[in-house]
């Protein structure tokens, strides 16, 4: 699980692309950077499925910006470190609500769908949020209308050279440098050495790695276990963000989102009695932050025995609702729900991963060559806990000044890495199988059940002991997607369990039963490193 490389083929049997700057992942983060890159640079995106499959095309809520009348960065930085419970990098929040207006515009004009009313721009509230701040295009489907706008930019206007479905293996290294990635196309199972002087991984979260998840089916955090493995910093991987309002249908693991723009646009929470309960644990009612939300609700479910609460918004008017609305309108038709009508059972399901490749502020990983930027990325700017819609904004921040670091780096380098070889380790042909399927199932049940919402330290230790029996017991002789995917999630639910345990406190999204109250000595992070690049780095 921890070697350098998962992959095992000869060098003979791969083809080989060169690129000045490989971007991998086709989100608002890795668009981003591959557009602006190739402005100086020749750039390579490569995607582990399409444009559409992605955690930004499914985004609901919006992107938030200190763009409104009355608002302005101080006051989104105030908000933003609030939320984040005392674990944020202030510098890097500074960052992002201070150039996150400026890289909003710029989208609006990549994107020219975000809502207005007379021309001026509509602004959504959310929880946490001390005003209204979200921009929104097509109401309620603002990541497939930024996802579309800047797949298409990067398809005609730019020269970024794009490939779909292709799985990345692992990074390349030489010498603790990144000098690029290997690729297993997902059409027609070729094997490609994709080297470049610069590596930026956008390659998003790992919801999958939970039985029930609003992320995509591509969401298995491979970024974050294969940097893990080439030497790269990981942190705050305790800090696992549940949604409150994921559409509470049995039998699904993909589950469809309910945004939280309908609270802000005053949807109610009603326990299984039908009463509003959130003003009994926060002032901000259903607009508190979604660590408080989660609480509340799992508290009005154990106590009642339920598995779910009621998100009500039958008292606005219905017309509105379905034009405001009209991704969660369709999504709930689905399942014979209408949402001006019905009250929808909804209970908190894992979301985002706050944690990842730890960053500076120009996105530079602990790995020279590599940078991160997105959800895969640890920046500092969630702390302990994500303000709503700071993710988005996130990716189109970091992502620009990637761009404007590149300059410098590539700048510097002397070595073409063109003529580089690689070592990777042969394969060992054929060989018993595990059932790579059935060790996901299980990994899942184990995360849902015992590294959950509401953690305890018997469930995470029993999570742990099952984890690496697991990991132990697998045997994979061939190796393809399903079975890289496996040894990746495996990777991100071992060391979530490991770190879950270790933090005897409940801070953010980060809930211990055991430990119900914040604790001083854990105003910290959690930073994981493999032991031979703790002692390299001196
Ligand atoms: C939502 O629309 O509720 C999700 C927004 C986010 O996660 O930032």
């Amino acid at each position: 699980m921890t070697r350098p490389y998962v992959a095992s083929r000869s060098e003979e049997t791969l083809h080989r692309r060169s690129f000045d700057v490989l971007v991998l992942g086709g989100g608002i983060a890795g668009l981003t950077a591959a557009i602006g890159a190739a402005r100086r640079w020749r750039v390579g995106l490569l995607t582990k499925s399409t444009f559409e499959e992605t955690t930004t095309f499914l985004a609901q809520g919006g992107i938030a910006a200190a763009i409104g009348e009355g608002d302005s960065p101080e006051l989104h930085l105030q908000d933003t470190l609030s939320a984040g419970a005392g674990l944020c990098d202030e510098e890097a929040v500074r960052v992002l609500v201070s150039e996150g207006p400026d890289r909003v515009r710029e989208l609006m004009e990549i994107c020219p769908r975000f809502d207005t009313v007379d021309g001026q721009i509509v602004l959504g509230r959310e929880g946490a949020h001390s005003l209204p701040r979200i921009v929104h295009a097509g109401g309620d489907a603002t990541g497939s209308e930024v996802s579309s706008a800047l797949a298409e930019a990067a398809r005609l206007g730019s020269r970024v050279q794009l490939y779909e479905d292709e799985f990345v293996i692992d990074l390349l290294t030489v010498d603790g440098r990144c000098v690029g990635a290997l690729t297993l196309n997902l059409a027609d199972g070729g094997l490609t050495l994709n080297v470049a002087m610069v590596t930026v991984l956008a390659t998003g979260g790992a919801g999958q790695v939970y039985g029930r998840t609003t992320n995509p089916p591509v969401a298995t955090g491979d970024g974050v276990a294969m940097a893990y493995r080439a030497g790269a910093a990981i942190r705050d991987l305790e800090f696992v963000q549940f949604h409150p309002t994921g559409l509470a249908v049995p039998g699904q693991q993909t589950v469809q989102l309910v945004t939280e723009a309908l609270r802000g646009e005053g949807a109610y929470l009603r326990n299984a009695a039908g009463e509003r309960f959130m003003t009994e644990y926060d002032a901000r009612g259903e607009l508190a932050s979604r660590d408080i939300v989660v609480r509340g609700m799992v508290t009005e479910m154990r106590r009642e025995g339920s598995e779910h609460v009621y998100l009500d918004a039958t008292h606005l008017e219905a017309a509105w609702l379905y034009e405001r609305f009209p991704s969660v309108t369709a999504g709930l038709h689905e399942h014979g729900l209408d949402l001006a009508g019905d009250l929808i059972p909804v209970a908190p399901v894992c979301h985002y991963f706050v944690g990842g490749v730890v960053t500076d502020v120009w996105g530079r990983t602990t790995v020279p060559g590599l940078y991160a930027s997105g959800e895969v990325a640890s920046t500092g700017v969630h702390g302990a806990n994500r303000l709503a819609s700071n993710s988005l904004l996130e990716g189109l921040v970091f992502s620009d000044r990637v761009v404007r670091d590149l300059d410098r780096y590539i700048g510097r380098l002397g070595e073409d890495v063109r003529r580089l070889s690689f070592d990777i380790p042969e394969a060992d042909a054929g060989g018993e199988s595990s059932d790579a399927a059935a060790a996901r199932a299980r990994l899942c049940d184990i995360m849902q059940h015992q590294v959950g919402v509401l953690r305890r330290a018997g469930e995470l230790q029993e999570a742990l002991d099952e984890l690496g029996s697991l990991t132990s017991e697998l045997r994979f002789g061939a190796m393809g997607e399903d079975e890289y995917e496996v040894l990746n999630m495996l990777t991100l639910g071992t060391q979530i369990a490991k770190c879950a345990l270790l933090r005897e406190e409940s801070r953010g999204v980060h809930l211990r039963d055991d430990f119900p109250e914040g604790d001083e000595r854990w105003r910290k992070h959690l930073t994981l490193r493999l032991p031979e690049h703790e002692r390299t780095e001196g």
